[in-house]
């Protein structure tokens, strides 16, 4: 673990330095930096809103086509950190957009089916419950096998697909669960099955090493605005290419059935500075060492899962590969076992100890997932074990008086 990072670059990034933030993961915190670069890139669109946002920005009324848009040189740039091809590669608010989009155009028929996992997105599967809803098809949630392991995971995901499913959803790195799937993997298998396969990478750049076409997926949305330190709101969407004439965004423009690019480029006026200050993070990654914050990340994360399963007497039951910047582990059954009763942990660890991390129910059991960014280090965990065991003398106090 290299000491470069810790607590003390918390300097680098706008947080409340007393508290501590164990959440990068569901809501991510953008460095100074690039929250910087982002300020100026408003001000000069400031400066000429309707020429830099209609002629330079989008593109969308360019009266050169000899150079490329700020958004299609962004495109490049970051579609080069994740081995793809600009042309490939849309900006979408969010992964929520993105998944949307890929959800809603697709010609789904009455009988056929989507299969998800029940370690999937909450708002990603209502997506697809959504585009399915009038089309008379259906949804199909895959219970993955506990404990944890790739294999087994693919085999029960690949094993489902019969012959009606259209389409498979699987997390590159699952949410609540955090756990890095074998992608490439369980594309291929279902390829053999004739299933396409739409990958949310939520969680997957800056977090792990990404290389989009080698992974053999159809679509591929990920976020920026996680692990890529992009500010909010930046995500992405891949294409594979044979695919794109049948994609359309969520929001539909000027550039319907102008071709891919065109159409996601411009969905009506909006804030563009996120995407566009995305090149900011990515140089700021490089700056730093996307390695070394990867690596630094994934050990700290790794190290907090057995030290928190070893103060709470639980488990963290999961092969190192499958961790990468985030753990996940069971709190002790008597600890409690609902949405409710997670909810209120988690609100006491705020509202009482000023930590802030994410807590669900998943089988009858309450799980914590700590995220792991180089503002954090094991301070911060071993006062999270700490306030956790206050949180639970007191509620089992009140519960017995
Ligand atoms: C796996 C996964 N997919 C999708 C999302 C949604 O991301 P967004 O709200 O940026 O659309 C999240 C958010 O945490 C997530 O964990």
């Amino acid at each position: 673990v290299t000491t470069t990072f810790g607590r003390h670059r918390l300097a680098d990034w706008p947080l409340d330095p007393t508290g501590a933030y164990l959440n990068h993961g569901t809501v991510g915190v953008t460095p100074l930096r690039v929250m910087e670069a982002q300020r100026q890139i408003r001000d000069e669109i400031e400066r000429h809103p309707s020429r830099f946002l209609l002629r330079e920005a989008a593109g969308r009324f360019a009266t050169s086509t000899s150079s490329k848009s700020r958004l299609r040189q962004a495109a490049d740039r970051v579609a080069a950190f994740l081995g793809a091809r600009g042309e490939d590669l849309v900006f979408v608010d969010n992964v929520t957009a993105g998944a949307n989009a890929v959800l809603r155009s697709f010609p789904f028929e009455p009988g056929d089916e989507i299969l998800v996992s029940d370690l999937g997105y909450g708002g990603v599967t209502r997506a697809a419950m959504f585009a399915v809803r009038t089309r008379g098809a259906v949804v199909r949630t895959v219970e993955v096998p506990w404990p944890f392991g790739a294999e087994r995971i693919a085999d029960a995901l690949v094993e489902a697909a019969g012959p009606r499913t259209r389409l498979a959803i699987v997390d590159h790195v699952s949410s609540g669960s955090a756990l890095v799937l074998p992608v490439a993997s369980i594309a291929e298998r279902l390829k053999e099955r004739g299933v396409p396969l739409l990958v949310d990478g939520a969680h997957a750049p800056g977090a792990i090493p990404v290389d989009i076409p080698s992974l053999g997926v159809d679509w591929y949305v990920a976020n920026l605005h996680k692990w890529a330190w992009a500010p909010r709101s930046t995500g992405i969407l891949w294409t594979r290419p044979e695919r794109q004439a049948d994609i359309h965004p969520a929001v539909i423009s000027w550039g319907l059935d102008e071709g891919y690019t065109a159409e996601f480029d411009w969905v009506g006026t909006r804030d563009l500075t996120p995407y566009l200050a995305s090149t900011a993070a990515l140089d700021l990654l490089d700056e730093w060492g996307g390695a070394a914050v990867r690596e630094y990340n994934h050990s700290l994360a790794w190290r907090a899962g057995h030290y928190l399963a070893e103060r709470w007497g639980t488990t963290f039951d999961v092969p190192e590969a499958m961790i990468g910047t985030m753990a996940a582990l069971p709190l002790p059954e008597a600890w409690g076992r609902t949405a409710e009763e997670a909810r209120a942990v988690r609100d006491s660890l705020l509202f009482d100890h000023g930590i802030e991390v994410q807590m669900h129910d998943w089988r009858g059991r309450l799980w914590i997932r700590v995220a792991a960014q180089i503002y954090n280090d094991m301070d911060d965990i071993e006062r999270l074990a700490a306030a956790m065991q206050a949180v639970q003398r007191r509620t089992m106090s009140a519960s017995r008086s």
